[in-house]
């Protein structure tokens, strides 16, 4: 089983992810973090000061596109911009995994993401939103399922994948 979360910042993938790698005993993959092992920076917003957002991009697109090579199953967290690149997108969209959308409001991640100063594009509120507004119909384009962050707590998300999952 080969499963995918995507959607935007602060909207809970990387928690999901957890309990249902956990939960299924299935290999965690988590992007950013295997950025960071990969160019050894302490975080994604030193990575960005030092190189940039297209050398971040250019590594991101790299590491997705060895994951889904993949033999053995995951449980792939990916960023929230792995989408901004056409080529991640049909990759995704083409591929055979099962691809959740985890959907959260504008609202609910400027609650959640209040007092987070760890991701550079969500320092600036403005450019934020008009990212959420962007990549809406992206993350929609290569989901199987959406599930809506807005109403479940973590926990529930996770359950609700399974139940997806293991019908
Ligand atoms: C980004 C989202 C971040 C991280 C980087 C860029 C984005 O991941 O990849 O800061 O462009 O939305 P999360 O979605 O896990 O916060």
């Amino acid at each position: 089983m080969k499963i995918v979360l995507v959607g935007f910042m602060g909207s809970g993938k990387t928690s999901v992810a957890e309990i249902v790698a956990n939960d299924l005993s299935l290999k965690l993959i988590e992007l950013d973090r295997e950025i960071l092992t990969k160019t050894e920076y302490a975080s994604v917003a030193e990575l960005f000061k030092a190189e940039g957002e297209q050398a971040f991009r250019k590594i991101e697109s790299e590491l997705l596109e060895k994951t889904l090579d993949e033999d053995d199953d995951f449980v792939l967290s990916t960023g929230g911009g792995i989408l901004a690149n056409n080529y991640n997108l049909l990759l995704l969209k083409e591929s055979d995994l099962s691809v959740f959308y985890l959907k959260t409001s504008f609202n609910n991640i400027k609650i959640r993401l209040a007092d987070d100063k760890s991701r550079p594009l969500f320092l600036d509120l403005n450019r934020a939103q008009s990212l959420y507004q962007e990549r809406q119909d992206r993350y929609q384009e290569v989901a199987d399922y959406t599930i809506d962050t807005d109403i479940f707590s973590i926990q529930q998300v996770a359950q609700e994948i399974k139940l997806i999952l293991c019908q």
